[in-house]
């Protein structure tokens, strides 16, 4: 049996590191998280990064905004908080509401307070390995990888999805000449002919699809490492809430093969907030650097 990746366990230890470094610095480090509209996933992540922040004595404030907000109202609350020089750390939630494009508020953070690491600026940095906020997700897969004592440099990395905030970021970084890095990636996603022939040459699988349970035991190799970045809600009925959580690997079955998993829930999900906590202590460190 596979052992278990305990991402709960690795970002508690990484927030007792961050409340150290926190109580010494000498400026209180803000993060403003926005959210627009009402989505339940998103109201719980952000609820959750709040009370993160506030564990580790980081201020935090949390701007909901209703739904129907325009493009413009939330560039305007974007600036106010680009100019507050109290704030440090700015997150958009996503997804934002249709009529609202993505692209233009990501790029309307000011790239030293993005502390996802999603605007083009930052971007652009990691992919030529210049410093700069690595984006939560991807910068938690990696941490709990090194952390957990597995070797990446030399193995065969595949990433299943290439989304922008987790697939492609990933895949940058595992393929950068790095002491945590210098992997052979290969990016598989819907256009990919035979995904089963992939992953089972996969050293390190990580699974970032967003559809439950798709990554079955018979696809992966004796002895994998397995990442499980989905977080679905499947109906349960016969639960309090109705749903239950669920990965994008079919955990019993793959864990039977691999040598070190992922759980969902208390995996990846954790470790997306300690390394949010991060950035934005290096987002207020950065500040009086300035
Ligand atoms: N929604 C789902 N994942 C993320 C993330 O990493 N950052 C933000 N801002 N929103 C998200």
């Amino acid at each position: 049996m596979a052992n278990l990746i305990d991402g709960k366990k690795i970002a508690m230890d990484i927030q007792a590191e961050l409340k150290i470094i926190v109580k010494d610095l000498k400026v209180v480090p803000c993060l403003a998280v926005v959210l627009v509209g009402e989505n339940p996933a998103s109201q719980v992540y952000v609820r959750s990064k709040a009370r993160t922040a506030n564990d580790l004595g980081v201020k935090s404030e949390t701007i909901y905004l209703p739904k129907e907000t325009t493009e413009l109202e939330l560039l305007e609350q974007i600036s106010k908080l680009n100019n507050d020089d109290s704030v440090h750390a700015i997150l958009i939630q996503l997804p934002l509401p249709a009529q609202i494009k993505e692209g233009t508020i990501l790029n309307a953070v000011s790239p030293k307070k993005d502390v996802d690491g999603f605007h083009a600026v930052n971007r652009g940095k990691l992919l030529i390995g210049e410093d700069t906020f690595i984006p939560c997700t991807p910068a938690g897969v990696q941490e709990m990888l090194v952390r957990s004592h597995v070797e990446i440099p030399g193995k065969h990395v595949v990433i299943v999805g290439r989304s922008k905030i987790v697939g492609l970021p990933l895949a940058t970084m595992f393929a950068q000449k790095h002491k945590h890095a210098n992997a052979t990636v290969t990016v598989c996603h819907t256009g990919t002919a035979d995904l089963t022939a992939i992953t089972l040459q996969a050293d390190i699988l990580i699974a970032a699809i967003g559809k439950p349970e798709a990554i079955k035991g018979s696809m992966v190799k004796e002895g994998a490492v397995v990442i499980d970045v989905g977080i679905n809600r499947v109906e349960e009925p016969s639960s309090e809430k109705g749903y239950k959580l669920v990965g994008d690997v079919e955990f019993d079955e793959t864990a039977k093969h691999a040598s070190a998993i992922s759980p969902v829930p208390g995996g990846v999900g954790p470790m997306t907030i300690a390394m949010l906590m991060k950035n934005t202590v290096k987002a207020a460190q950065n500040s009086m650097r300035q």
